[in-house]
């Protein structure tokens, strides 16, 4: 340990450290902690008294936590951010009683998103989503997966993706970027699915897989069928890509048996999910990612059966899905509060699920999610005195400061450098 280190908080009332080998309970919790760091990476997090008298450099970063609560950087399993308009009034609409299927069915909810997408310029398109970008920074969120999918055309898929990577170069924050060209079948191609998935197959994973890391495919009612899906996992992986799966969202439409069978790193939803299919994930080794605030905001009662998935000891993950339609909302904090509130979770499942449970889900489990020795210096400083407060103190940002890679990026709402400018000037 002779590099010097260039981070050092102390003061932290409460230290979670998601590590279990470093402190009490689940949370490897510590009273009055703190966390050294060098270039970005932790090499201290325990009790302050216990801290090793470590070789300072002279530009170190400093912080007094002054007793608050510090948690890992909040990780986002799964987000649709890149996208451009709004489908306020169709949120508007299914508080009056007209369904989310409804709309998708009349030509609206995704193909809506996918028109004003496909129609927005470059620049508006990466002005939106950076805007969304930092939102999620703001409140804490210090690693990120997003997904392409309101492209639907080969040029358009590249395009979001391009915008997403140009966008990565821009922020500290870390973006996993999944490609989900097979978020819907585009209106265009009704009449011919087998033709889109050829050319999603065909075209649009040479284009688009050297700017993802995941595929992914919405596999439910509506959407794409299990034997679709499969097509789109099993391709996706001849280009290298690791997979997700959105299963079981709408009905127990067999997407969770998919990812299981496709070994998918992670299935996300499972708001319908049996003894059998909770077993099959766990024994495939597939993270379970919940999205409490799509489940909250369509109305479908609770989050996924936390009961099954406990039972059969599946990893948790939690993430907002931001996106138009389901669920429009950067903040994990509130997906946190929400998970326990809505989805019967215990507040340190939920925030295990955003943090440790997440990174396994964008596969940073070794980088992201704990305060641990080797991994990434990211961490919150809450302004409360409890991570307790993430469930219980609702509606407000408690993220008083973000930190990411050792480096101070948010304070109390305010970014500091979580978007530099574009390299070139937008064209709109
Ligand atoms: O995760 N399920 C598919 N995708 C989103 C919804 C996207 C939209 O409605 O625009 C979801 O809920
Ligand atoms: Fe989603």
């Amino acid at each position: 340990m002779n590099r010097q280190v260039d981070f050092i908080l102390t003061g932290a009332g409460q230290l979670v450290t998601a590590d279990p080998g470093l402190g009490s309970g689940p949370l490897g919790l510590v009273e009055r902690g703190a966390v050294a760091a060098a270039r970005g990476t932790v090499v201290f997090a325990g009790p302050e008294a216990a801290m090793p008298d470590l070789p300072i450099a002279p530009e170190c970063e400093r912080i007094d936590a002054g007793g608050r609560a510090v948690v890992p950087g909040l990780v986002d399993a799964h987000t649709h951010l890149v996208f451009a308009g709004d489908r306020a009034d169709e949120f508007a609409a299914r508080l009056r009683g007209v369904g989310y299927e409804q709309a998708l069915a009349a030509g609206g909810g995704i193909h809506r998103t996918v028109r004003d997408t496909r129609a927005a310029s470059d620049a508006e398109l990466e002005r939106a989503t950076g805007d969304r970008l930092v939102q999620a920074g703001v409140h804490g969120t210090t690693t990120i997966e997003v997904k392409s999918g309101y492209g639907l055309t080969v040029d358009d898929e590249r395009r979001s993706l391009e915008v997403l990577a140009r966008l990565s170069a821009r922020t500290p924050i870390e973006v996993v970027p999944t490609f989900l060209g097979a978020h819907l079948i585009p209106a265009e191609f009704a009449d011919d699915r087998a033709g889109y998935i050829d050319l999603l197959v065909q075209e649009m994973l040479p284009a688009c897989a050297p700017l993802a890391e995941f595929v992914d495919a919405f596999c439910d009612r509506g959407a794409l069928t299990v034997a679709e899906s499969r097509r789109v996992l099993a391709a996706g992986r001849r280009h290298g890509l690791k997979t997700k799966l959105h299963a079981n969202e709408l009905g127990p439409t067999g997407g969770a048996w998919l990812a299981a069978e496709q070994g998918c790193v992670s299935a996300d939803h499972l708001l319908f999910l049996d003894h059998a299919e909770a077993a099959a994930l766990a024994k495939a080794g597939a993270v379970a990612v919940l999205l409490p605030g799509t489940s909250f905001l369509l109305g479908t009662g609770d989050v996924a059966p936390v009961r099954v998935l406990r039972e059969s000891q599946v990893t948790l993950a939690l993430g907002t899905d931001c996106n138009p339609g389901t669920c429009y909302c950067e903040s994990m904090q509130l997906v946190i509060a929400l998970a326990c509130i809505h989805g019967g979770l215990t507040p340190e499942e939920a925030l295990l699920g955003a943090t440790s449970g997440a990174a396994r889900a964008v596969g940073r489990g070794e980088r992201a999610g704990r305060l641990t020795p080797g991994s990434a210096c990211d961490l919150v400083v809450l302004s409360g005195r409890s991570y307790l407060d993430l469930a219980y103190h609702l509606g407000v940002n408690l993220a008083h400061v973000v930190v990411k890679g050792g480096r101070v990026v948010a304070r109390d709402g305010v970014p500091l450098g979580l978007l530099h400018e574009p390299a070139e000037q937008p064209d709109a």
